[in-house]
């Protein structure tokens, strides 16, 4: 727990110390942050959780005939755990492993899910999927369901998109699956709304890493001077969001410190937008290929079941 503290402390500082300052989306989720996401998935704008909710229903049947019953469901970033509910009614899994990073929120999420699913053995997992997860070690090598959904796998880049795909291929055996949805390139106007709604929730978000943040490494962020800042960046194929300084401002925390000048940004999060062939392509890459996409009829959206 304190090499993690340490060690999330010294990455904070690295990126933020940069010339192009970064800081990982993984610290948007303290138990706040992972709240205001959870309204996000409500939002009007925000199409991402809507359509893939709507593909895992039209398509359930399909989904629970590829699956069967009586899996080891591992879901990688599970937040609320809703999804995994609707899906553990669907293919009646023996078990369940929720792994996310926000481990406070986890919890709630996980004792909720279980007591709406008694019948199910239910764990939770407080890992970094940027590390190896170190899954329960009575959990069965057999029928693992591996569910990823959200598009979360969009926020890493290609190349750590594609060390963690096969991090997760070696969390299978041969008998293993990985289910997972897929946000596609699609209309620049759709994206732009999806990460600037009109009440500003997207922003309350972005804005909050500051107050993780603040309390992981003792800064004094002043959420006033940053504004948030979401766009589609065409030649990436990726929404960015950053926060911009208001003003020259200048953060100091214990042992260092950063000044900013006005419009300077700080990059917060990359949400890869892909076509199917370039993620199956992916997929293949990190050693899945046995795939079958499921759509809507815009293709705004893809759930993706891809074995070993
Ligand atoms: C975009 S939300 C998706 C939540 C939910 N699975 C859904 O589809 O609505 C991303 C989730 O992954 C978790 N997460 C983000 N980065 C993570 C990391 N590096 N390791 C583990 N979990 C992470 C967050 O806490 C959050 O619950």
């Amino acid at each position: 727990m304190i090499d993690t503290f340490l060690s999330s402390k010294l990455e904070i500082i690295e990126g933020l110390t940069q010339s192009a300052s970064t800081i990982s989306p993984k610290y948007f989720y303290d138990t706040k942050g992972s709240a205001l996401f959870e309204r996000i998935t409500h939002l009007a704008e925000y199409y991402p959780t809507r359509i893939e909710q709507e593909i895992m229903a039209t398509h359930a049947a399909a989904i629970a005939a590829n699956i069967g019953t009586g899996c080891t469901l591992i879901e990688l970033g599970a937040g609320n755990c809703q999804k995994a509910r609707v899906l553990c009614e669907l293919i009646a899994p023996a078990r369940f492993v929720a792994v996310d990073i926000s481990e406070e929120f986890l919890h709630e999420a996980v004792n909720a899910l279980r007591s709406a699913l008694p019948a199910i053995d239910i764990r939770a997992v407080a890992a970094d999927l940027n590390t190896q997860i170190a899954l329960p070690a009575d959990l069965p090598l057999q029928q693992r369901l591996v569910f990823y959904p959200g598009s979360s796998i969009g926020n890493f880049d290609p190349a750590q998109a594609q060390a963690l795909l096969k991090r997760t291929r070696g969390l299978l055996g041969m008998d293993g699956a990985l289910l997972m949805g897929v946000d596609l390139h699609k209309d620049l106007a759709v994206l732009d709304a999806a990460y600037n709604d009109a009440v500003g929730v997207t922003a309350a978000f972005n804005l909050n890493v500051l107050n993780h943040v603040n309390r992981l490494i003792g800064s004094d962020f002043d959420l006033r001077q940053w504004q948030h800042l979401a766009f589609f960046n065409e030649t990436e194929s990726r929404i960015e969001m950053h926060l911009v300084a208001a003003t020259d401002t200048l953060v100091r925390w214990s042992g260092g410190q950063r000044s900013f000048t006005r419009g300077e940004r700080i990059h917060t999060e990359n949400s890869y937008k892909y076509r199917v062939e370039d993620f199956l392509a992916l997929l293949a890459r990190s050693g899945f290929s046995r795939t079958q996409v499921w759509s809507d009829e815009r293709s705004w959206f893809a759930v993706i079941l891809a074995r070993p």
